[in-house]
């Protein structure tokens, strides 16, 4: 959460900052702000709301600094108001900051700076850090650069930060330890810095990821210096970004999400390329081979993520534990990291993130690290913290994912999940072989399905005006789908702000059922195959209680269809398959309903993207 931009070079730096910031505003969006180094002073502009806003406020303001640092916020310390925005200046104002992350002991170092006589305007942790580093660098007489390597190893917590300074001209310090940090080395000597690539990508493809616990100190036309908080020289393994600009564009759609919903036959083909050896009916994963025999030997296998990518987790239970007969627990992040968990040598553990950054998924892979587990990501943002601290991994080639609610995400995990799941299966020989093939080949058609699921879009579109003004919404799915369920309400819920829940379908008569009135629209995936059955029983209960039904199902489907009040139809696939599919028209229903209600749909209210805090 939040983001940072910089540029050092020859260009007037408040434009390509503000347009990094847009690229960066998935991140964090209640507050932003802009410090230029401009003839020797330090400009600062900041507004409560969107880029858009500080736009506005800067447009008519004539700069000329080809140095800057830049930041979009999502409030940790203290409300998103001006004075909490970033950047923040040192007590000097001599130097300026911006961050993201958590200083952990922030409190401690904020009363011994009060001792001092420093005064500090802002509730933020990052007001304190800059105060902080000037404190040391004036306290040691040494450099600046010395001084942020010892005030940063006297920190606990996260961060990534850039630091300009009008004692620095054309220079800037920056540094990470927990939270992403790249940079970008552009034409004639410039340096572009960004929370991700997507700042970056306009001006170079030449980047470096910074790891933690290293600072770099970046000089206009000068070579980038690289060395850690324990002085060590490191020399930078520059990566070409495989990215293109259009990919961080809407393309012609109205939002990103929509966007995103659309390129899933894409991001799912593209999850599966190069993985499925059609002739040798072999799926191959290159990057958890070395570890096949140990995956072969675990125990069980333990899913870590949070929201959808704990859904997409899920899934993965269901898969693993029917295709490849491997026991399976799925955890939430955050409470598997706090509760002691058991983890053994022989537990195997997956850490599902898009980003790659998800604080309480990286938190509770770090404890099984500790605790000997061999670790697995599978993630979508290449070079993120997940790829990095795992042993081995697969990524899911989904694509920026810019819209807050994940879509492509989710069916990538899942397409994922599957082929390692069918892997291992394999390999374990706990699959019957013509079910291996026939899902080998079916998979192959989920993108053409998944095209055909979109097809759903109009008559979606039809439900959600009926059904825009409801309270409460329940989501019902069994086995393989009531993960499908859950994510089908989390969508609505964080971009709708309408309430609604997933259920076990079966679970419905245990309390839930107690809600069900003409008022309550339920939203039920009841395709062929798996408990058909009894989900259709499901339906009756609801009908006889005057409830709405909107019944996602397999094309063709009669029985449905006498019962439902909405219809909406999708391929026939592989039960195991049809989480890819089924989640289509309920990503389109929660997107069509807050495009109705007026919500902004890729930045919904309170949510930031990259959730980089517990
Ligand atoms: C929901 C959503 C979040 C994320 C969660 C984990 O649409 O996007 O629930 O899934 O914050 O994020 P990652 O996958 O980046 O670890």
């Amino acid at each position: 959460m939040c983001g940072i931009v910089g540029y050092l070079g020859n260009k007037k730096a408040h434009p390509i900052l503000l347009d990094g910031l847009k690229k960066l505003e998935y991140r964090g969006y209640d507050s932003a702000g802009v410090a230029l180094l401009e003839n020797n002073i330090i400009k600062i502009f900041k507004a409560k709301g969107k880029v858009s806003d500080l736009e506005e406020k800067i447009k008519h303001v004539q700069l000329s600094a080809d140095t800057g640092i830049a930041h979009t916020r999502w409030a940790t310390h203290g409300v998103p108001n001006e004075i909490n925005a970033h950047p923040h200046v040192s007590q000097s104002g001599k130097l300026a900051l911006v961050h993201n992350g958590i200083i952990e002991n922030y409190n401690v170092l904020r009363e011994k700076l009060e001792q001092k006589g420093y005064v500090f305007y802002s509730e933020t942790d990052t007001e304190v850090l800059v105060k902080f580093i000037e404190d040391v660098y004036l306290e040691t007489g040494k450099s600046l650069f010395e001084a942020v390597q010892l005030a940063l190893k006297r920190v606990v917590g996260a961060y990534a930060i850039a630091l300009i300074s009008t004692e620095m001209p054309g220079s800037m310090i920056i540094a990470r330890k927990g939270s992403p940090l790249v940079v970008g080395l552009g034409k004639n000597g410039e340096f572009i810095v960004g929370s991700d690539a997507a700042p970056i990508i306009r001006h170079t493809k030449t980047v470096y990821y910074l790891d933690d616990n290293e600072v770099a100190f970046l000089q206009k036309g000068k070579e980038m210096q690289v060395i850690t908080l324990d002085n060590k020289r490191i020399s930078p393994l520059l990566t070409e970004l495989d990215l293109s600009l259009e990919e961080l564009e809407k393309g012609g759609y109205d939002y990103f999400m929509l966007k995103e919903i659309y390129e899933q036959p894409r991001s799912v083909y593209d999850s599966m390329r190069g993985r499925i050896d059609t002739e040798k009916q072999l799926v191959r994963l290159g990057g958890i081979e070395p570890y096949e025999n140990h995956i072969l030997e675990a125990d069980r296998i333990i899913m870590v993520g949070c929201g959808t990518s704990w859904h997409a987790a899920l899934v993965g239970e269901y898969l693993f534990e029917e295709l490849a007969r491997i026991p399976v627990e799925t955890e939430y992040g955050s409470e598997f990291r706090y509760r002691n968990p058991i983890i053994r040598p022989r537990d195997v553990v997956i850490g599902i993130s898009q980003s790659g950054e998800t604080a309480d998924t990286l938190a509770g892979l770090r404890l099984a690290k500790e605790k000997g587990a061999l670790l697995l990501g599978v993630c979508n943002v290449v070079g993120s913290s997940v790829a990095r601290e795992t042993h081995a991994g697969v990524y899911t080639h989904a694509g920026p994912e810019i819209g807050v609610a994940s879509t492509k995400a989710f069916t990538a995990q899942v397409t994922v999940l599957t082929l390692m799941a069918l892997r291992l299966g394999y390999l374990k020989k706990n699959i019957d072989l013509n079910r291996y093939e026939n899902l080998l080949c079916e998979l192959e058609y989920i993108p053409e399905k998944i095209e055909r699921a979109l097809q759903s879009d109009l008559l979606v579109q039809q439900i959600a005006r009926e059904y825009k003004n409801a309270r409460n919404f329940l989501y019902l799915g069994r086995g393989i789908n009531f993960p499908v369920a859950l994510e089908g309400a989390l969508k609505l819920k964080e971009i709708s702000y309408i309430h609604a829940e997933g259920y076990p379908a079966a679970e419905m008569k245990h309390g839930p059922i107690a809600l069900i009135d003409e008022n309550m629209p339920v939203v039920v995936i009841a395709t062929k195959k798996g408990n058909y059955d009894k989900i259709v029983s499901n339906i009756q209960e609801i009908k006889s209680r005057n409830g709405k039904i909107i019944a996602v199902v397999t094309e063709g489907d009669k029985e449905v269809a006498r019962l439902a009040d909405h219809l909406i139809e999708i391929p026939e696939t592989d039960e195991m398959l049809t989480p890819l599919v089924a989640t289509i028209p309920l990503q389109l229903l929660a997107y069509h309903i807050a495009v109705m209600l007026g919500r902004d749909v890729d930045k919904p209210r309170n949510l930031a993207k990259s959730v980089t805090v517990e």
